[in-house]
């Protein structure tokens, strides 16, 4: 077995070269570490890539994406920032809003990218952190006394979580947020469409509210990279003036507009019921080989490995044993932990009989 090395792996997805090390082939791999949707592109967000005209320079600010995607949430365009994926939002408002020592709440465990940004900009993080024991759940009462007693220049919550998978409702957001005016709150709903609670992507939410959508993972599109956020008219210039012209290319605008047709829409709906499913039986083959896995609500899920179980070392063993790569959740703090994407069938019996033979059950 290879070495792991000391610092753990930030994201999910295929590292080049680690791969290339292993002597194994990208297509050979089957990678449950990333959450993206099995099923897509859906073929209208497909026809669109390939028509759009690369020999023309883009809209400079995403112009007609931000119309469709303003008008799928029924919010003013000039609400709305287009970006090349959500983590380019993220670290774009973390330029556009944050000072140095500005106070930044981040519900963790959470996806890393807003403590990364706002620690670039200089900015203090105060970390509200839930508990296993709880399931990851959001304590209500105690993030409203934290925002109370830290008055953060902004708060990251994300819902549904990253790497759990657990939600918090819309109204409690909504009370939140109404409690502590002073607070941005930006909501990363990147999970939200595939989630059991997609109705609440439907939900008028108030302009001191940023909700992040990224588009690269109900539809898809990870590499091509493409997302928005959605929040008042005076946030988005702030956040649009930290934007280079023409930082979105012309596949990715044309991909978002199509994103927002009715075809698009209902196979994200399509896709969503199936990975719900199969999210279920992923949960009971984990169970049945006595593994303890957290309450999702999406289309990943939380497992505890127990204590004997070191999530750094299970990675490398199935991913050199078996080609099969999983997502190690140290770097989330939680060293005996891993995150597994849904799959179809086929992948999760791979997947299944790779962890059986690594943990002999
Ligand atoms: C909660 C969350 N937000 C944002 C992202 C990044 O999304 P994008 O690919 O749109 O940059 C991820 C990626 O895993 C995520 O988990």
């Amino acid at each position: 077995m290879h070495e792991h090395s000391a610092t753990p792996v930030a994201h999910g997805g295929l590292i080049h070269a680690e791969i290339e090390a292993l002597g194994l082939r990208p297509d050979a791999i089957l990678d449950v570490s990333v959450n993206v949707n099995p099923y897509g592109p859906c073929p209208a967000v497909l026809r669109a890539v390939l028509a759009a005209p690369i020999h023309r320079y883009p809209d400079p600010s995403a112009g007609l994406a931000r119309r469709a995607l303003a008008g799928g949430l029924g919010v003013d365009p000039a609400g709305v920032v287009v970006g090349n994926g959500a983590v380019d939002l993220l670290w774009t408002l973390a330029r556009a809003l944050l000072r140095p020592d500005d106070v930044v709440g981040i519900v963790e465990p959470a996806f890393s990218e807003m403590r990364a940004a706002a620690t670039r900009s200089g900015a203090r993080i105060e970390g509200f952190r839930t508990r296993a024991e709880d399931d990851f759940a959001v304590d209500l009462p105690d993030l409203d006394a934290f925002l109370a007693q830290q008055r953060p220049r902004l708060l990251y919550l994300c819902t549904p979580s990253n790497p759990v998978g657990i939600g918090v409702a819309t109204a409690d957001l909504l009370a939140l947020a109404e409690r502590h005016p002073h607070t941005t709150i930006i909501v990363d709903e990147s999970f939200l469409s595939l989630s059991e609670r997609h109705a609440d992507a439907e939900a008028r939410l108030p302009e001191t509210i940023v909700r992040i959508r990224s588009l690269t993972k109900d539809h898809a599109l990870a590499g091509l990279r493409i997302g928005y956020l959605a929040t008042s008219p005076a946030i988005a210039a702030r956040v649009e003036a930290e934007r280079p012209p023409w930082s979105v290319n012309a596949p990715a605008q044309a991909a978002a507009v199509a994103t927002t047709t009715p075809e698009a829409r209902h196979f994200v709906a399509a896709c969503r019921d199936r990975l719900l499913h199969e999210r279920d039986a992923l949960v009971a083959a984990l169970r049945a080989i006595d593994l303890r896995v957290h309450p999702s609500e999406t289309i990943f899920v939380l497992v505890d490995l127990g204590p004997e179980v070191a999530a750094t070392r299970l990675r490398q063993a199935l991913l050199e044993r078996h080609a099969v790569l999983v997502r190690d959740a140290t770097s989330f703090g939680l060293s005996h932990h891993l995150r597994l994407g849904v799959r179809p069938r086929a992948d999760r019996d791979r997947l299944m009989t790779a962890l059986r033979m690594e943990l002999s059950r």
